[in-house]
């Protein structure tokens, strides 16, 4: 580097740390939650739960920009109403935070399907919270508390953990120590549920995971979590109800048991999930699902 080079650098190195806000991009990752309890419902409308919480590596890439006006553009696109999807919501939510103006430019490459049960509407939404944090130089932000605002599942996307005990409507993120690599199988189907329905469509007899949410929780804070301990707990609420509104999570389940594998549902689904031992065996249970027509890939969590 020549000396003039070098002075101007100098010159400029400081100042356009401070002054210039760059474009910031991050990967919003996909969830699932390991096992899911949801108890009352509060006079606001939302239930209580208490969940595990785990990333896997599906992400969205979400890229975010100053700009004069706010403007989210999605590809592929998904469809949803300009100005409704949760990404501008976090624009939105963020600058009443702040007292600025939502002005930002964001572009998500989604790879993550939506209405799902896997949180990529939510993930990107949390994405976009830590990036304008950075780019309107606000650290001091309670970034967990405005993301609360924006949708239950945000706050544990913002917080940053791999594997969290997620409670009250979802405003309470407790990272737990992730485990060591874990191999599993995921199962897309084509239907799409929206979560209001599946919360909407569940009784009292669908409430039996309470116990299994927290033999996972302690196991995690104890650090003893084996292939066999997920399996043995992956329970969740809200399966009744999504296998009561969409029969073909039944119908995949009921074929995949015939197999031998036991399919568990992400969030309000309608995505399943199964535990394998090793990325052998998950290979293994993605051929013997692909085999009865289903839309199965090997993901991994932790590690
Ligand atoms: O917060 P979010 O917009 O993701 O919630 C979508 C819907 O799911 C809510 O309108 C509500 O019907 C239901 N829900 C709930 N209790 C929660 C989370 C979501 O009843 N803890």
């Amino acid at each position: 580097m020549g000396r003039a080079r070098r002075r101007a650098r100098r010159a400029h190195g400081p100042l356009r740390g401070a002054n210039v806000t760059r474009a910031v991009t991050l990967l919003a990752p996909a969830k699932i939650n390991l096992a899911l309890a949801v108890a009352r419902k509060r006079a606001d409308g939302f239930h209580e739960l208490r969940s595990v919480f785990a990333t896997i590596d599906l992400a969205d890439r979400v890229r975010v920009a100053p700009y004069r006006r706010l403007e989210v553009r999605m590809a592929p696109d998904v469809g949803a109403p300009p100005g409704d999807d949760l990404a501008s919501r976090a624009v939105r939510a963020m600058a009443r935070a702040t007292a600025r103006e939502p002005a930002a430019f964001v572009h998500i490459r989604k790879r993550i399907p939506i209405a799902a049960g896997l949180g990529g509407g939510s993930s990107d939404a949390g994405a976009v919270l830590r990036a304008l944090a950075s780019i309107w130089q606000r650290p001091d932000v309670d970034l967990v508390a405005v993301a609360a605002t924006v949708g239950s599942d945000v706050p544990f996307f913002v917080s940053g953990a791999r594997v969290a005990f997620v409670s009250g409507r979802g405003e309470h993120v407790d990272p737990l120590p992730g485990p060591s690599q874990t191999h599993l199988v995921i199962v897309r189907l084509a239907a799409r549920l929206a979560t209001q329905d599946v919360f909407a469509t569940l009784e009292s007899e669908d409430r039996r995971a309470a116990g299994a949410v927290d033999a996972l929780r302690d196991a995690f804070a104890r650090g003893t979590v084996t292939s066999q301990l997920l399996r043995d707990n992956a329970r969740n609420d809200l399966l009744g109800p999504a296998e009561r509104l969409c029969p073909a999570v039944a119908d995949a389940r009921t074929r995949a048991a015939e197999c031998g594998i036991n399919l568990s549902l992400s969030g309000s689904g309608p995505t399943l999930f199964a535990i394998a031992d090793d990325r052998r065996d998950a290979l293994r249970i993605v051929r013997r699902l692909r085999r009865i027509g289903l839309a199965a890939r090997a993901h991994t969590m932790g590690g």
